[in-house]
């Protein structure tokens, strides 16, 4: 045995050169992104033998081997991976279906698979050389402008947490996840569901910031002593003293304090008093103790019946018997000067205006004729009762 294993090996080589000449062989050039796998440089007709691909390519049509038949050649080529859509969806939590997406994707193809319910895909699959884009089935917390979830903690059990209006003092703006917002500090809304801090509102006794969409930025309160009138829609200003409060700024700050009120204990002691010609107190009274008037506050001094007010001698002019205060200053009083009661200026209407009719001027001087005498009897008198 030992010495017929050389003779033998000399029969091979002496028959291959006869082979490597043979017409009817093939010489194999290795597909393109591909090397020679388990294939000779030359292929001797009638056999096959299987050329491999680089990565990310496979041969074409799957399994395909180079043939040689009487030296016509047929390779496989390499063509891009597919991907095998259905392995990798079974790896995907919370997918439905496979929706567009073929069992086997071609490279460079892309499609969407169909999450449960709450759930969307993160992407599309799509296939890179045999590389499948790794997606995830997303929850979806979606709920609609002016609704929240009822339980978020139950959000993630298939059935957990329906959506519910926003409460009251909340609103959601959009379509979406997480919770309804809380309408800015001290606001409040009127009804559940709202979609905007538009339908915040502040308070009484608060005004309010919005911005230009009309959405509520702040509410604060108005300074002591005053208050919101009408509808606060335009800020600080809307905040008006409280009656017999007077708005001070100090140090750029605006206050209310309280208004002063008039010293009227000079002017009641000069012009009224018990005698006929004095004036009296009349609707005064009510301030005549203290001699205080408040601020916006008035009242009338009065001539006892039968008798008319007037300043010195003119029994013209009408007297406003009136007294009003305004933080402090007088803003109506009887006039400067001598005023008194006398029964002509009552029996002679006075003439409220200056623009003398001629009705009047007839009137008056006929009665300034009948009442002259008497009513210097009475001026003299009371000048000397002063
Ligand atoms: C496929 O993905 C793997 C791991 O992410 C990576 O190493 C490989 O290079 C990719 N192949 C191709 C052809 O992109
Ligand atoms: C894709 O993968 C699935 C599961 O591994 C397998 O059953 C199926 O035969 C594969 N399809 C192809 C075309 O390779
Ligand atoms: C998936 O592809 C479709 C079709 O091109 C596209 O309309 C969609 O926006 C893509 N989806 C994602 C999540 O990228
Ligand atoms: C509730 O507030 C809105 C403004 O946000 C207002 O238009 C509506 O009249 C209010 N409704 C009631 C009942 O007060
Ligand atoms: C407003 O009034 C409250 C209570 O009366 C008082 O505590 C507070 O200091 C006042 N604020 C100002 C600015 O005067
Ligand atoms: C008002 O004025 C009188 C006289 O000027 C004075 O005596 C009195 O104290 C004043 N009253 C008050 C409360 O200031
Ligand atoms: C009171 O009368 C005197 C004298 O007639 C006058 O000077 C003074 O101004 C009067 N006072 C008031 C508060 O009217």
């Amino acid at each position: 045995m030992g010495s017929s294993c050389p003779r033998l090996a000399v029969a091979v080589l002496a028959v291959r050169p006869l082979e490597m000449i043979s017409a009817q062989d093939c010489e194999i050039v290795p597909p393109w992104n591909g090397d020679l796998g388990d294939c000779p440089q030359t292929l001797s007709s009638g056999s096959s033998c299987l050329p491999s691909c680089r990565t990310g390519y496979e041969l074409a049509p799957e399994g395909g081997v180079a043939r040689c038949r009487l030296g016509q050649l047929s390779l496989p080529t390499c063509h891009p991976s597919a991907c095998n859509v259905s392995e990798a969806a079974g790896r995907i939590e919370h997918l439905a279906t496979l929706g567009d997406c073929p069992e086997v994707m071609a490279s460079g193809g892309f499609c969407e698979p169909e999450c449960m319910e709450r759930y969307e895909p993160s992407g599309n699959l799509s296939c890179h050389f045999g590389n499948l884009t790794d997606v995830d089935c997303l929850l979806v917390d979606r709920c609609p402008a002016g609704e929240e979830r009822l339980d978020a903690e139950m959000v993630e059990t298939p059935s957990g947490g329906s959506c519910v209006p926003c409460p009251l003092g909340t609103y959601k703006s959009d379509e979406g996840p997480g919770p309804c917002q809380a309408c800015p500090t001290n606001s409040y809304t009127n009804a559940t569901g709202r979609t905007s801090s538009q339908h915040c509102s502040c308070p009484a006794f608060y005004y309010e910031q919005r911005n230009a969409l009309d959405e509520l930025l702040f509410c604060e309160l108005c300074p002591n002593h005053s208050s919101v009138v009408g509808s606060a829609t335009d800020g600080r200003q809307d905040c008006q003293c409280d009656e017999g409060y007077v708005e001070v700024e100090e140090h750029g700050v605006e206050r209310c304090r309280p208004a002063d009120p008039c010293n009227v204990s000079d002017l009641l002691e000069n012009l009224t008093g018990p005698e006929d010609y004095k004036l009296k107190v009349g609707s005064c009274d009510t301030y005549a103790e203290t001699s205080m008037l408040p601020s916006g506050k008035q009242c009338s001094l009065l001539c006892a019946a039968g008798l008319g007010a007037q300043l010195g001698s003119d029994i013209f002019r009408a007297i406003d018997l009136t007294i009003a205060c305004q933080d402090g200053v007088l803003e109506r009083r009887p006039p400067e000067g001598y005023v008194w009661c006398s029964e002509a200026s009552w029996e002679v209407p006075p003439l409220v205006f200056l623009g003398l009719t001629t009705m009047a001027t007839i009137l008056g001087a006929a009665a300034l004729e009948v009442r002259q005498n008497h009513f210097e009897r009475q001026y003299a008198k009371a000048l000397r009762g002063w």
